[in-house]
This record gives C-alpha cells, structure tokens and sequence, in this order.
C-alpha cells in the first residue's frame, strides 16, 4: 500500500494557460527537453502560414519534425512523474480546452512580459479558479523589453484577483536582462545566452553584492533591481504552500523559454510545489477521493485520425481513484456496460507505448472503437454517482451544408464522429438535416476544417440567428412560438432553440410552470427524480 500512495507522491498533473504568442508551445517544447522526452531544441521555424485550427502540439510537430500529436504525454523529471496535458484551440474558448482544465491538478499561467495579463489569459484562468486548483505564474519573454515587474504583478493582483508571491526577481530585461535573482535563496541567477536557445543555458550562481556581478550590470539597472528587491523582500508576502494549492496566492517566476532561461531553475521548483493527485473536485459540487480499492476515471477527450495512417481514434481517460492494470474489467457508469481495458497507451514524446499499469494523475490513451463518450466515467465497484464534465447550453449555431453531394457517405460519418468527440454539438431539424451548436466560433473552423481534411468532405457553415437553447421535456415541445425552433440532440432529447436571451427569459416568466434545462443533465436529474417520487 505504501508503494501505492509513494506512486501517486510522483506524479504532477498539469496544463499551460496562455494568451496566443505568449510562447506555450516554446515553453512546453523546452519541458520536454528538459524531461528527456526530445533531445534537441531544433532551429526549424517555417511556421508563419500555421493554421489556427491546429492545436499546439500539431504545430510543434510541424516545425520540428518531431511526432508529438497527442493531447497528454508523460515524462520523467528528477524522480518525478509529469503529465502535461495541452489545452487545445487556445485562440478562441473551447469546451475542449474547459474539459482539459477539468483532468489537471494544477495550471501554468504563462504571460508575456511586455503584455502582462491578456484577454484569453482572463478566460481560462476563470476556468482554473472555478476548481480552484493552484495556479503557477511564469513571465516570460524577458528577454525583450518587458513591462516593470511591480506593474506586472499589480495586473494579476487586479486583473485576475489572485495574490502574487515572487519567487524570483528579474534584473533587467530586454537587451539589458543579465539574469534572474532568488528572493528566497539570496542568489542570482546569471543569464547567458546560447545561441538560438538550442541547449539547456548554462547558469552561473552569484551574490548580487559581488563586485563582478555589479560590473556587469548597467548602474541605473543595478539600482531599480536593488529597489525591487528590497521591496518586494519586505512588502510582498511569503510563500505559504497551503494557499498556494487552495488557490489563493499564484508565485510567480520570471524567464525565457525561447533562450531557455529560467526554465530549469522553475522546473526544480514546480515539482516540489506543485500538488500530487488529491482527491478530485469535480463540475456538479462533487469529489472523488483516492481509494487504492476502486478504479475511477474519466473519459475528457476523444481524438481521431492521432495517425493519419492507422485512422484511429483515441478515449483519453483521467485517472482519479485506484490503479489500473491492462486488461482490467471496467464498467461504465449510467451505461451498465462492461469493457475490458486491454490496449491501453501513454505517450512519451515521440514514441506511444502500451502501459501496464497506472495510478491517478496519469492519463490513459484507449483505441476507441465508438465505445466511449465525452465524460463517460469508467469505474469498479460500488457505481459512483458523479458528473465529472461540465456540459454547456450552446450559444452559437449554424447549419452545415455539404457542398460535394458525392461525398454524403464520409460526410454523415465525419459529422458523426466529430460530434462524438466533443468538437461541437449536433441537433437534428424533424427533417433529418443538422444544425451545429458551439459556445466559440472556433469549434465551426475546427469542424470544417476537420471535415475537409480528415473526411474529404467540403462544406459550408452558416450561421443561424440563435441565440442561446435549453433542454426541455418531450410533453412540452409544443408550447413554444414559431420564434422558437424544436430540435432534438444526439439523444432523442428536445431541445429549444431562442432568438435571444430576452426572448428566453421572457418565455420563462409566462410559463413558469415549464422547467428549462440548461444541460441534458439537468433533464435527466428532473427526469430521474420525478419517477423516484412517482
Ligand atoms: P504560443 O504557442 O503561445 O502561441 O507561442 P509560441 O511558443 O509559438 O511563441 C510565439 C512567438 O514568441 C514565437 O515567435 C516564439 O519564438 C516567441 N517566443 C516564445 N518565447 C519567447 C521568449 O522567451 N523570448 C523571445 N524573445 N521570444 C519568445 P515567432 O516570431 O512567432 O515565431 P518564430 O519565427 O520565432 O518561430
């Protein structure tokens, strides 16, 4: 049993939350460096026609030529067992990104120096607060001129509401950066570059008092580094762990991914910070606690066509509770189904390898056969009654038209594949034809594109003037206004399409007597609860 909670001890769960050009995919490429998981920071950086419906790690693997797609890899560092999972589609919000923050323990704030807290930076870190799971900043890009720290740390303060701690001091930036300085340790940390950032920078440890250190630095520089230091010894708090995992205070440290400095110095650190596999908050309220007797896991991303080649499509699951073993029976909660778990991969950098075994905070990649949906919770025992994925009421909707008739075939199952893993929601019209629903317009691109590219099926999305829908009762689907539009989700559920909120609220002030749901949870827990109390 020891041996059993000393695993789970190892392993960090974690995700990179970041404004697009903030340099994640710079960053996460020197992660992996440093954990062994690539060797060689390449030079090649042909990517300025990238694609914004590619995730980050597609477009790492096209300017490296390194084969990374996948949504979560894992990789050893100092002893430690690192899950990093990629928070995809980051340049416009995206359930797929909600549900990624959903299976981590912990986040990566990544700024830009020069901008500080950004638009989608907001977002996504609403997302990690509404878990509450610790949140680690990293100001990057010091090497180009960067706002003051103290105005940087003011805009987390006030921007985002979460106390700052610096862990490290920058002196200088720009052409003027020389390094970083370790409020806690007294040392600096000298910046040396290396060309193109292709190695692991060498660090040279000082006393900032040292004459030769002093030398170095431009006087002006040396003296508002002096200040900083000072005040940010005396005024700013000290680094509490506890707050720290309860989400209350965010340390920040400050570096270079690109010229790779820092990051070591911040990798030692997180290890150490950062929180092991705990009990799990989850979307409805509820927890899942660690017991090495019973298996659970959640289904929080599906992806097709990983390998162009093979055409497979894969269920990467979450490890919350218990161990799993290849081979293992599992059963499906709300399903009543059973499946045995017997091709079960990890992904280390370029290679995918079949696992044994596996403990919570790790992420299980599972061949797919259709067998799994978006949020399906695998489990032994006693059924656990927990939702463990947030579903939305989409806000945005659109009608797809196919615009090569001869291509129904792949059309129908490249829509109904997509719909499968989670990159938008379908609703079927009384005539059989779809309408999309997403709550970001980058869900439409993706689904588009991915029809083209992956099914050989163009076509074209228009938007249709709804606003926002709620699930609702089958006895009731007449009592809405010609405004409204009836559908019906992958489920048989109805569904009502509103031209606008006002309309919504409206409705629902006139009929107070029929219920609107904003998920097919919802319905289904109304639904449930009136035949128990029939
Ligand atoms: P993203 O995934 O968050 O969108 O950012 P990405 O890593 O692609 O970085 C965006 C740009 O910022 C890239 O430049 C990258 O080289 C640069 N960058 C990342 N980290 C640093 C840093 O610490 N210092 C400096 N100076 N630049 C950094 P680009 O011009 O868009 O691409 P490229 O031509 O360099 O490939």
């Amino acid at each position: 049993m020891a041996d059993y909670y000393n695993e789970i001890q190892k392993r960090r769960s974690f995700a990179i939350i970041a404004h697009p050009d903030a340099g994640k995919t710079t960053l996460t490429e020197k992660l992996l460096l440093y954990g062994g998981a690539i060797q060689l920071a390449g030079h090649v950086r042909a990517k300025k026609d990238r694609k914004k419906t590619q995730s980050d790690w597609m477009k790492l693997e096209q300017e490296r030529g390194i084969s990374i797609t996948t949504s979560a890899m894992q990789f050893e560092y100092n002893g430690f067992i690192l899950n990093l999972l990629d928070t995809p589609g980051h340049e416009d919000f995206s359930e797929d990104t909600y549900r990624t923050l959903m299976a981590v323990d912990c986040a990566i704030m990544l700024l830009d120096g020069s901008k500080g807290v950004e638009p989608q930076t907001i977002k996504l870190f609403h997302i990690c607060r509404q878990r509450n799971i610790p949140i680690v900043t990293f100001i990057n890009k010091m090497d180009l001129p960067a706002k003051d720290p103290f105005e940087l740390l003011d805009e987390v303060e006030k921007v985002l509401g979460i106390s700052t701690v610096p862990i490290l001091w920058p002196i200088g930036s720009g052409k003027d950066f020389r390094g970083v300085y370790h409020l806690k340790e007294n040392k600096v940390y000298l910046y040396e570059k290396t060309t193109g950032g292709a190695y692991k920078a060498p660090v040279q440890v000082k006393d900032y008092k040292d004459q030769d250190f002093k030398d170095l630095i431009d006087p002006e520089i040396y003296k508002s580094f002096i200040e900083g230091i000072e005040i940010a010894s005396e005024l700013l708090p000290d680094f509490d762990l506890k707050q720290f995992h309860e989400g209350k205070i965010t340390p920040v440290y400050f570096g270079s991914a690109l010229a790779n400095f820092g990051i070591e110095l911040f990798l030692n650190e997180f290890i150490h910070i950062a929180p092991a596999p705990t009990s799990m908050k989850l979307a409805d309220g509820n927890e899942i606690h660690i017991n090495p007797d019973q298996f659970i896991g959640f289904v929080f991303k599906l992806q097709a066509n990983m390998n162009k080649a093979h055409r497979d499509r894969v269920a990467f699951i979450r490890i919350a509770s218990g161990k799993f073993e290849r081979g293992m029976d599992v059963q499906i909660a709300f399903k009543k189904k059973n499946v045995k778990l017997s091709s079960p991969v990890s992904f280390f950098g370029q290679k995918r390898s079949t696992i044994d075994e596996a403990y919570p905070g790790d992420i299980i990649g599972l061949i797919n056969p259709g067998t799994f949906q978006i949020g399906d919770v695998l489990y032994t025992g006693e059924e656990p009654q927990i939702i463990t994925l947030p579903q939305f009421a989409p806000e945005l909707f659109a009608r797809i038209i196919l615009t090569d008739t001869s291509k129904i075939k792949s059309f129908r199952k490249g829509v109904q594949e997509l719909a499968e893993e989670g990159i938008i929601q379908i609703f079927y019209l009384s005539d059989g034809s779809s309408i999309l629903g997403a709550i970001g317009q980058l869900q439409f691109e993706v689904f588009q594109a991915r029809l083209q590219d992956e099914y050989n099926a163009p076509c074209r999305i228009e938007k249709m003037p709804f606003e926002c829908s709620r699930w609702i009762l089958e006895k009731d689907k007449n009592k809405f206004s010609s405004y409204d539009l009836i559908v019906k989700d992958i489920h048989d559920n109805y569904v009502v399409l509103f031209k606008s909120t006002y309309r919504m609220q409206s409705f629902q002030k006139e009929n107070p007597d029929i219920p609107l749901f904003d998920s097919p949870l919802a319905l289904r827990k109304y639904q449930e609860s009136l035949a128990k109390s029939r």
